[in-house]
C-alpha cells in the first residue's frame, strides 16, 4: 500500500463517512483555510486534500447548475482566439458549445474570435438541455447586477454590450451574429448525427454534475462531434473520468495549453477540496499528467483549418 493509499481506503469506509464524515470535514475546512498556500502544496497536504474531495464526492449530491459568466476562463478566451488566427483567410470555423446555459459562454467565444471574424466564416452552434436557459440566451440581455457579468472590467463591458433604455446590458450585434442557440441533450447517443462535426467542441462545467458512468458516455458523445484534426475543449469534469475516456478514444492532449487552461477557471480551483466539482492543483510528478490535466484534446486526423480556403474555392471554380 502506498504512503497515502490509507486515506483513500478510509474515504471509502461507510462507517467513517456516516460517523466521522461531517465533523471531520468541518474541522478540516477550518484547518485548510488557515494553512499557508506553501504548506498546502506539500505532498501530505495534497494527499489529505484528495482524501477530503473523495469524501465530498461520496457525501454530496450531484446536481446541475446554470451558473455561468462572461470571459469565465480568460486562458480559454486566448486559446479560442488562437484557434481563429490559425484558420486561413476565407476559411471556415465551425464551433459547437454544449451546456451553454444562458449564453455568456457563446458570446464570449464570438468575442474571443474578434481578430478573425472579418476574414473567416465562423459558425457557433450553442445548445443546452434546458429550454429556459436557451430562451434566455436568445434574448442576449443581461442584468448589470447579475453574476453573469461580474468580474468584467469597464472596458470589457463596453466592448461586449450596448446599454438598453432600461439599463440592461445587450450583447453587441457583432458577437450575436455568428451564434445560434438550440435545445440539445449532449448525452443523446445520436449527438454527432444531430449536430454534425465541428472544428472545436466546447463542453464546460456540466460533466462533473453527472455520475461517473454517465459522464464517461457523454464524453464519448462529445468527442464524436469533433471533426478529425479538431479540438475538444472540456473542463468541469471528474479528472479520472476525463483521463480514462480521452485515452480510450485515442485523443491527444494539447500539452501547450495545460497549465494556463487549468489555472484559468478560478471558481473551479477554489472549490477544491471541499466541493465534489472542485479542481485539484496540478501535480507535475504524475505519470498521467497530460491526460489528467489537459482541457484541450485533439482528435487524430487531418487539419480542419485548411479546408475551403479562398484559394481552394478558386481552384475548385477552375
Ligand atoms: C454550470 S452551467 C455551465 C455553463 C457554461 N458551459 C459555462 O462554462 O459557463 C451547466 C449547464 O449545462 C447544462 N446541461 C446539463 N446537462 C446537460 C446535457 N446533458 N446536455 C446539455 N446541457 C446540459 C445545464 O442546463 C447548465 O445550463
Amino acid at each position: 500500500m502506498g504512503k497515502f493509499d490509507l486515506l483513500e481506503t478510509l474515504s471509502r469506509s461507510k462507517m467513517l463517512r456516516a460517523g466521522l464524515g461531517a465533523p471531520l470535514f468541518e474541522a478540516s475546512r477550518r484547518l485548510w483555510t488557515v494553512t499557508p498556500d506553501k504548506l498546502r502544496a506539500t505532498p501530505p497536504f495534497r494527499a489529505y486534500g484528495s482524501f477530503l474531495q473523495r469524501l465530498a464526492k461520496l457525501k454530496q449530491t450531484r446536481r446541475q447548475s446554470s451558473w455561468t459568466c462572461f470571459l469565465r476562463n480568460r486562458a480559454q478566451v486566448d486559446f479560442i482566439g488562437e484557434v481563429g488566427r490559425r484558420v486561413c483567410d476565407g476559411g471556415k470555423l465551425s464551433i459547437a458549445i454544449f451546456g451553454c446555459s444562458t449564453g455568456a459562454e457563446a458570446f464570449s467565444t464570438a468575442y474571443a474570435l474578434r481578430d478573425s471574424l472579418a476574414r473567416v466564416s465562423i459558425e457557433i452552434k450553442a445548445s443546452d438541455i434546458d429550454a429556459v436557459n436557451v430562451a434566455a440566451a436568445r434574448l442576449a440581455r443581461f442584468d448589470p447586477t447579475e453574476r453573469e457579468v461580474e468580474g468584467l472590467s469597464a472596458e470589457e463591458r463596453a466592448a461586449l454590450f450596448d446599454l438598453g433604455d432600461d439599463g440592461a446590458l445587450i450583447v453587441k450585434e457583432r458577437w450575436r451574429r455568428p451564434v445560434t442557440f438550440s435545445v440539445i441533450d449532449a448525452c443523446a447517443p445520436d449527438l454527432a448525427e444531430r449536430t454534425g462535426l465541428h472544428d472545436l467542441v466546447l463542453a464546460n462545467k456540466f460533466l462533473c454534475h453527472l455520475e461517473p458512468e454517465a459522464a464517461r458516455r457523454c464524453f464519448r458523445n462529445l468527442a464524436s462531434a469533433v471533426r478529425p484534426g479538431g479540438t475538444l475543449l472540456v473542463s468541469g469534469v471528474d479528472l479520472d473520468v476525463k483521463a480514462r475516456a480521452a485515452r480510450d478514444l485515442g485523443l491527444i492532449p494539447d500539452e501547450s495549453s495545460i497549465a494556463a487552461l487549468h489555472e484559468g477557471d478560478v471558481t473551479l480551483r477554489q472549490g477544491w477540496p471541499f466541493e465534489y466539482w472542485g479542481l485539484e492543483p496540478l501535480d507535475r510528478r504524475r505519470r498521467d499528467y497530460a491526460f489528467r490535466y489537459a482541457s484541450a484534446f485533439i482528435k487524430p486526423g487531418g487539419n480542419p483549418f485548411r479546408r475551403e480556403s479562398s484559394s481552394d474555392r478558386a481552384r475548385a471554380a477552375g
